[in-house]
């Protein structure tokens, strides 16, 4: 009840007479203030006038499922929505909810992890209220080699929700890191269950830093927020809703082919290494290579000084610039 109310303070942006809303919902005038209420208790401003009705006046910055339900325009993503305060990690959270029957598109949201896992068995920084730290499942039929895309297909999906939101320059740096202005703004860990050549589920991890107004000494110099680029504070779930959006666009092209070949132009348009020079790593050695855009399954193709081309596979190595992280 609490999110139908709020969506329709939303959607009018004025007043909404009490007799509206029970009308629209049909409950009664006692539920209805009831759930009035209860959003002023989750940090909702809300105005009612006598004769007028209600006006929703300020909304917190909660990425409560009421809140997102209220903003989502998606078909799936985010139809099941699990909010924490606090979690281990929002991957794990997935994993346990798909083991027991979670629906795809199921959301794992939270203010902060004590566990937030980062890529190569990393630590993943995930302080409360600052950033975006979410997951979600995923049960695609396609095999573990395509499953790979997934990644890149996320990563889409950040850039342009940035874009669209704030108009900051978001750009990807290959396979799936966010970067604005040469400094890393989110990570995604995707995280892959198997059986044999088969797909059990997909859970997809994205940690955006938003509103953070500082970074621990060690990625100091390499990482950013939106609040760091933009100059304000960003509402973190509207970024979650147009994220939610981009995504699902950007999934069903790519679940049509199970692969980038329609997405690629888009991917490579936002691709901070096209035509850069990068410095490919392996455990012991480094090759400079020129990045020339990615494959129909997403490998980044990269030439040589003599012109032979290599496809390198996400994971298999790491990549980044000649003179630092991009
Ligand atoms: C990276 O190393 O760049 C990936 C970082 C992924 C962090 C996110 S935060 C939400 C989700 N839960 C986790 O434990 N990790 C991912």
């Amino acid at each position: 009840m609490k999110e139908k109310v709020l969506s329709i303070l939303k959607e009018s942006g004025g007043y909404v007479s009490g007799q509206e809303l029970c009308e629209r919902l049909g409950v009664s005038r006692t539920a209805v203030w009831k759930a009035v209420n209860a959003l002023k208790e989750s940090g909702y401003e809300i105005e009612s006038v006598r004769n007028r009705g209600y006006k929703l006046k300020d909304s917190p910055d909660v990425l409560l499922a009421e809140e997102l339900h209220s903003l989502l325009k998606t078909e799936w993503f985010g139809r099941d929505i699990l909010y924490f305060e606090t979690v281990d990690s929002t991957n794990n959270e997935i994993k346990r909810q798909a083991e027991h029957g979670g629906r795809e598109g199921l959301l794992a949201i939270a203010e902060s992890q004590s566990a937030g896992r980062g890529r190569h068995g990393r630590m993943w920084q995930s302080p409360a209220g600052s950033g975006i730290w979410m997951s979600f499942l995923l049960r695609p039929d396609i095999t573990p080699e395509q499953a790979a895309g997934i990644t890149l297909v996320a990563a889409m999906g950040v850039a342009a929700a940035v874009r669209e939101e704030l108009g900051l320059p978001a750009q990807i740096k290959w396979p799936n890191d966010i970067v604005v202005n040469g400094r890393k703004l989110t990570g995604i860990l995707v995280e892959l269950s198997t059986d044999m050549e088969c797909i059990n589920y997909v859970a997809v991890g994205i940690g955006i830093n938003v509103n953070n107004d500082s970074f621990p000494e060690e990625i100091r110099d390499k990482a950013t927020s939106l609040f760091a680029e933009c100059g304000h504070k960003v509402s973190r779930s509207r970024i979650v809703a147009s994220f939610g959006k981009h995504f699902e666009r950007c999934y069903k092209i790519f679940m049509e082919d199970k692969d980038m070949r329609r997405l690629r132009v888009e991917y490579e348009a936002a691709l901070v290494n096209k035509n850069a020079e990068v410095m490919i790593i392996d455990a012991d050695t480094e090759k400079r290579r020129r990045a020339l855009g990615i494959s129909d399954s997403g490998e980044l193709i990269v030439e040589d000084a003599d012109g032979n081309t290599e496809n390198i596979r996400a994971g298999e190595v790491s990549v980044r610039g000649v003179y630092g992280y991009t």
